[in-house]
This record gives C-alpha cells, structure tokens and sequence, in this order.
C-alpha cells in the first residue's frame, strides 16, 4: 500500500446507507435486463468493502459470482469477511477477492464478465486508470455500471457567503496531484462517458444525489469538515476564515437545519449490436 492514499473504512461504512438511497434503481435494473440468463458474473472495480455489491446483488438475478477488485487489501478482507447479501430469488452468492492496481487492468481479466460496476471511484482514479478499466470493458464486451460520480455541484441550505471560496478550493483539491497521481476529480464521469462514447458504446446517465440533513447528522458533519479540510489544504489562505466557518456549520448541524445536496451521475454503457 506504500504511496497510496488509503481510503477508511469507517469511512465506507457511514456513507453506505447514503450511497444505498442515491444511486439510480432505473440504471440498476436496465443493466438487469441486459444480463444473459443462467450464472452471472460480476466484477466490481474499487470495491473497498463490498458496499456496491450489498446494494446491487439482491437486484440481479443469481447464480450470481462477484469479483472485488481493490488495491487494497484490508478493505477487501473486511468484504470477504462481512455480511454477504443474497440475490433476488434469496439464494447465497460467491464473492471472491483481486487485489491490484486498476491502471493494470486488461480485458482478459474481465473475460467472461456479465456486469463491471463501479462506485465513488471515478473522481479518485487518474486518466491512465480510467482509460484502463474503459478499455477493458470494451474489450471484454461487459456491460458497466458506474455509480456515483461527484459532479462538483453542492448545495448548502442555508447559504453562507463564504460558501464559494470553500466550494471553490475543494473542487481545486479533487484535481491535486497526489503521490504522484493526477486525480481527474469531478472530470472523472465525462471522461468515462466520453470514452465508452468514442468506441461507439451507448451510454445512459442518471444524476443521482446525496440529501445530506438531520437525518444523517454525523456524515453530514464528517462530510462538512472533510470538505473544510481539504479547501484549507489547497488555500491556507482560507483558514482565518475557516474557525467561524465551521463554527456556524457545526451549530447549525446540531440544531438539525443544516442541508446539503451533492450532486453525483451514474452512467449506464453497453455495446451496440
Ligand atoms: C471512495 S472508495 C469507494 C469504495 C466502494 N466502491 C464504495 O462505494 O464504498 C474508492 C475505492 O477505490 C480504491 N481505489 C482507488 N484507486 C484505485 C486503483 N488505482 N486501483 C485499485 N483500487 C483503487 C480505493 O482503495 C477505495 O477502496
């Protein structure tokens, strides 16, 4: 794992239930429809702890074969090791495990693939990542679901006028080279979609959004702060600013009349004939 950015799992986990509500059902049961009958594989690309197979596999049809596929490997271990969902008809799955990097990834390796999913990935992958698991599909033939793209479009309700100079840095911080990684940030999801594009794929986008308010107070508090965070570290200018900026958030948070929408796509794509 030395020199990459490690995601948390604890991370993972609180956003799950978020990620559950946003992401398109529509997308999810149109790639249904386009798997073959009998067994069905699918591989999940930065799966982290499995949080994309919990929500899809008891809306596909079984058998059903999931291939998680991370670099790293603790989070994979956690998926192998945690609740596994069912598929629609309620019978057991199998899961199995490919730690790697996905600038490596070949078509090879999704030989046989039924579905290739993805989720909150995109905006962390560099371009030589995203052209690899876009040519690998193709190659493969493997329909994808690429869910929850960031769009870089939030909303906070109530307004603050420092609202845009964070927004602003945050988005600058999505596209930081990092370990030597040129992150695509919210140019993540158009590129994806131009390249299905360019090789002649259909490609269908639904937006999707996460409704961050009372109801989930503590990821919209972690979600608030990590944005802060990470506006200061790109614009150190921002930080005599950020103490009663956060200080108002963290207020209006706890009084339950803080709400943000943020703004994601999910992209559909299959071959044509
Ligand atoms: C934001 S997390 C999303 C995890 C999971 N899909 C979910 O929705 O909970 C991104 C995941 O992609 C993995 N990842 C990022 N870049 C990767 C790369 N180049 N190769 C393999 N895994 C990668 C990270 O380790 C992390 O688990």
């Amino acid at each position: 794992m030395s020199g990459i950015l490690e995601v948390s799992g604890e991370w993972l986990a609180l956003r799950e239930p978020e990620d559950a509500d946003a992401r398109s059902r529509d997308l999810a049961l149109a790639a249904a429809a386009m798997l073959p009958k009998g067994p069905i594989v699918v591989h999940d690309l930065g799966s982290g702890t499995g949080s994309m197979m919990r929500w899809l596999a008891p809306l596909l049809p079984g058998p059903q074969t999931w291939i998680l596929h991370d670099w790293n490997a603790g989070l994979l271990e956690r998926a192998i090791d945690g609740v596994r969902p069912s598929d629609r008809d309620n019978a057991a799955i199998s899961v199995y495990s490919q730690t790697g990097n996905l600038a490596n990834l070949r078509p090879t390796d999704l030989a046989g693939s039924s579905l290739v999913t993805v989720s909150a990935l995109l905006d962390v992958l560099t371009s030589r990542e995203t052209h690899a698991i876009v040519n690998a599909c193709v190659g493969a033939r493997s329909p994808a679901l690429f869910a929850l793209s960031v769009t870089g479009d939030v909303r906070l309700s109530p307004r603050d006028e420092r609202d845009a100079a964070f927004e602003h840095a945050f988005n600058a911080h999505q596209l930081r080279e990092a370990d030597g990684r040129q992150h695509l940030g919210r140019y993540g999801a158009p590129i994806a979609r131009g390249l299905f594009a360019q090789a002649g794929w259909h490609v269908r986008p639904s937006t999707t959004v996460w409704r961050l308010d009372h109801r989930r107070p503590r990821l919209l508090s972690e979600w608030f702060h990590g944005r802060v965070d990470a506006a200061v570290e790109q614009d150190p200018g921002l930080r005599a600013n950020a103490t009663g900026y956060r200080q108002l958030r963290t207020s209006q948070i706890e009084r339950g009349e803080l709400a943000a929408h943020v703004s994601h796509v999910d992209l559909l794509a299959w071959p044509r004939r």
